[in-house]
């Protein structure tokens, strides 16, 4: 089968397409043909080598990538789910008990809303944005991003959407979002009124300036992400000065948060389908902050 694996970390062209064997699934595990995979921000900071820098615990070498997949088993069913092994490939295996995508769910909803949906969905149960309450979204039109804006207002909450240009706040306006910032501007952070929730997965100075728009005493901020390439420096004592909480999660993926991703009616917002052999410019949009929504590659 085609799969593309990189040999070495760098920038996106070192991603290239390989023939190499089909998986063999173990026992509770089954083969799939992969109609689409789904890109996650997180691979390209894997694929560059600042995984290691931004999660020191992740412990990566070099070979195959991803991933989350929708694919067909031999007796037709389509399920998604991470590969066990590799995912940007025509075969994958998966756990044959794997979600089953809903029919009238195309591949590329599907992928839209299920690692993305589940983070969304995770990181409103760790902080709980209650209605009235301002809830400060970062990367507001990214795959992630898109649904959190969903999920946050559903809960009632007031929802500040961050993102940089104007096409990414006029998405983020259409999906809900009451007030928009670009936080490519110096100054944007003076230009918000304090909030009760942070949602950051950009860390550096983005996530610096959200934290501190955090108001004293109640604030609440679930991180998940350092898009940036730099982790969000906040220690325990800054923590302490403003009286507010710092909240992670681990796995997202949970029966609970897939299940509601799917039945919430959430709107997937469908950024671009390349295919597998162009695994590269996909990196290279994320890589740019060129993409808004779900980018997906079809074998
Ligand atoms: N913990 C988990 O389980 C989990 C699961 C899924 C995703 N995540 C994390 O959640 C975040 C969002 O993931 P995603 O796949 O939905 O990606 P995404 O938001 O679609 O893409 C990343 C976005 O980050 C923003 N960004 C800010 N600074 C950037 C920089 N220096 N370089 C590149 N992008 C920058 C860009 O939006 P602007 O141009 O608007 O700034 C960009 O579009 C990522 O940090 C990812 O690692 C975590």
């Amino acid at each position: 089968m085609r799969a593309v694996r990189f040999h070495e970390f760098g920038p996106a062209d070192v991603l290239e397409v390989r023939e190499v064997p089909d998986p063999t699934p173990g026992p509770g595990q089954v083969l799939v043909r992969v109609t689409a995979i789904g890109v996650n921000y997180g691979e390209t900071l894997i694929r560059s080598g600042r995984a290691t820098e931004v999660v020191p615990w992740y412990d990566l070498a070099p070979g195959a990538l991803g991933g989350e997949v929708v694919g067909v088993t031999d007796d037709g069913r389509r399920l998604i789910g991470f590969a066990l092994g590799e995912g940007y490939a025509e075969r994958a295996v998966l756990p044959e008990d794997a979600t089953e995508v809903p029919d009238g769910v195309s591949d590329h909803e599907a992928l839209a809303l299920y690692l993305q949906g589940a983070t969304a969905i995770a990181a409103v149960d760790a902080v709980r944005p209650a209605a009235g309450e301002r809830a400060l979204v970062e990367a507001a039109a990214g795959g992630v991003g898109s649904l959190l804006v969903q999920v946050a207002a559903r809960a009632g909450a007031t929802v500040v959407a961050a993102a940089r240009g104007e096409r990414k706040l006029a998405l983020a306006r259409e999906l809900g979002a009451h007030e928009v910032v670009d936080y490519g501007e110096p100054d944007w952070s003076s230009r918000v009124d304090p909030v009760d929730v942070v949602f950051s997965s950009v860390g550096g100075a983005v996530g610096r300036q959200s934290f501190e728009l955090l108001r004293d005493g109640v604030g609440r901020l679930a991180v998940f992400g350092f898009a940036s390439g730099e982790p969000l420096d906040v220690t325990a004592v800054d923590a302490f000065r403003k009286g507010v909480a710092v909240l992670g999660f681990g796995n997202p993926l949970t029966p609970d948060t897939v299940r509601r991703a799917f039945t919430l009616g959430l709107r997937p917002v469908l950024g671009e389908a390349l295919p597998l052999a162009d695994a590269a410019r996909a990196h290279q949009l994320l890589e740019d902050r060129a993409t808004t929504g779900k980018v997906v590659l079809v074998p």
